[in-house]
């Protein structure tokens, strides 16, 4: 008989009471129906680590989006479901919990996402990744907290190996080759020798993965506390190079990545900002090409040509005689990110310094006056306005008025000289 390991006094040591009631409460509600709910993936993992992880995963044997339907009555929250996989998020207070009907997965085509029926969870637990993530605890009353270990996880995570399940694992789903990496480095753990041999030999499969399916993978890792640990994995085992063959996982990356969290703490820095930071070496076509494989949205498409734009006119913001407004005159177009990233990464100290004045202060000086009032001064409506307002602000920008008294003086002049 094997060991029956209960993790009841984990649960209740390791998650917020609200959340372990909610368990209970969910465990009885299933079992009272003759169906099974148990806890699954990451959180176990977690719990077995010690970690804080409080994004809970439950499975049911049954009905889940029923069950997450009377269950959102108790809680008074809102509830996402998503009838054709079964699936349902339920939200209330600051909480959320995912709700999955144990399903079995077929892979038809390598990279396609699988075909999904509805199965136990035995065969949920075997669709999964890494041994690692295929724990689960049971929350039915009569075996609560019990853990369900079928592919050794417990011992990996003990002997700190990511191991797949099955050689056809990477050739299934390749987004498992990054997810591979994001664990090992996560956690400090090491690929499996037999996993490593299979991600090695699998690596051209990554090809066979929508820009949108590597997009997200690639979010994940830029989610992580460092990153660059990651990418410079990726690059030694030649995975960083599917993403774009002119990417680079190096020393210079670390780096510009620990400037970026000091720059954003306490935040993480945005993942605009680290992507930028991990474009900043390509060329303006190899920049156009990661765009399109990893079919940016339009704000990250934006942040990339801009800080790639930026990059190759930076010799105009080298210039230490620049007046404040023409340092403005040659930021203010760029996207936020851009400039940010032009700031860690660009090569004139000179430059830099220009866009760090400008990150701190000149992009924040405005004129008091508003056209409201420059109207009101007699002003004409039309293009007239928007250039007092300029001329306004490059005053403010230069120090040449400091006051709306000022301001005013200078709508006067402008106006006289146009009588
Ligand atoms: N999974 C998988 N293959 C994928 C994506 C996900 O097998 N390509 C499985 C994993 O077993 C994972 C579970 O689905 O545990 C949930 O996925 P996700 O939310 O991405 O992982 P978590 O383990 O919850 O999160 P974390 O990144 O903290 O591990």
């Amino acid at each position: 008989m094997p060991e029956i390991i209960n993790l009841s006094s984990k649960i209740k040591k390791q998650l917020p009471a609200e959340l372990v009631n909610f368990m209970r409460v969910a465990g009885e509600m299933a079992y009272s129906q003759g169906q099974s709910l148990y806890l699954v993936g990451g959180v176990v993992r977690d719990l077995l680590l010690g970690q804080t992880n409080l994004d809970l995963d439950l499975v049911l044997e049954g009905d889940a989006i029923n069950l997450a339907q009377q269950l959102i009555q108790i809680h008074q929250g809102k509830i996402t479901t998503h009838p054709r996989f079964g699936t349902a998020k339920l939200q209330w207070d600051k909480w959320s919990v995912d709700l999955a009907t144990a399903r079995s997965e077929t892979y038809v085509k390598p990279g396609a996402l699988p075909r999904v029926k509805p199965g136990t969870i035995n065969s949920d637990l075997f669709r999964r990744d890494f041994t690692i993530n295929t724990m689960a605890i049971e929350l039915n009353p009569s075996h609560y907290g019990e853990l369900i270990d079928l592919y050794g996880g417990r011992d990996d995570l003990e002997h700190k190996l990511v191991r797949i399940l099955h050689e056809k694992s990477f050739i299934d789903d390749a987004t498992r080759i990054w997810r591979g990496l994001r664990y090992e480095q996560r956690l400090d753990f090491q690929l499996e020798p037999t996993t490593l041999e299979l991600l090695k030999r699998n690596i051209p499969m990554l090809d066979t993965i929508s820009g949108d399916r590597i997009r997200h993978e690639l979010e994940l890792i830029l989610k992580e506390e460092y990153p660059e640990k990651i990418l410079r994995r990726a690059e030694e085992l030649e995975v960083l190079p599917k993403l774009h063959p002119a990417l680079k996982g190096n020393g210079w990356l670390a780096e510009k990545f620990e400037q970026a969290r000091q720059l954003s703490s306490p935040d993480l820095p945005p993942v605009g900002l680290y992507l930028a930071l991990l474009a900043y070496p390509l060329t303006n076509e190899e920049n156009e090409q990661l765009i399109s494989r990893l079919r940016l949205p339009r704000s990250l498409a934006r942040t990339l040509r801009d800080t790639n734009s930026l990059k190759t006119n930076l010799e105009s913001l080298a210039d230490p005689e620049l007046s404040p407004s023409s340092i403005y005159r040659l930021l203010h177009g760029y996207s936020l990110p851009a400039i940010i990233a032009n700031s860690l990464a660009g090569d004139s100290s000179i430059a830099r310094r220009h866009m760090q004045l400008f990150l701190a202060k000149l992009r924040y000086v405005k004129p008091v006056l508003t056209g409201d009032d420059l109207k009101r001064m007699g002003v004409a409506t039309g293009p007239n306005i928007k250039e007092i307002l300029n001329l306004l602000q490059e005053a403010r920008l230069d120090k040449k008025i400091t006051s709306k008294q000022g301001e005013e003086g200078l709508v006067n002049s402008w106006l006289a000289r146009k009588r």
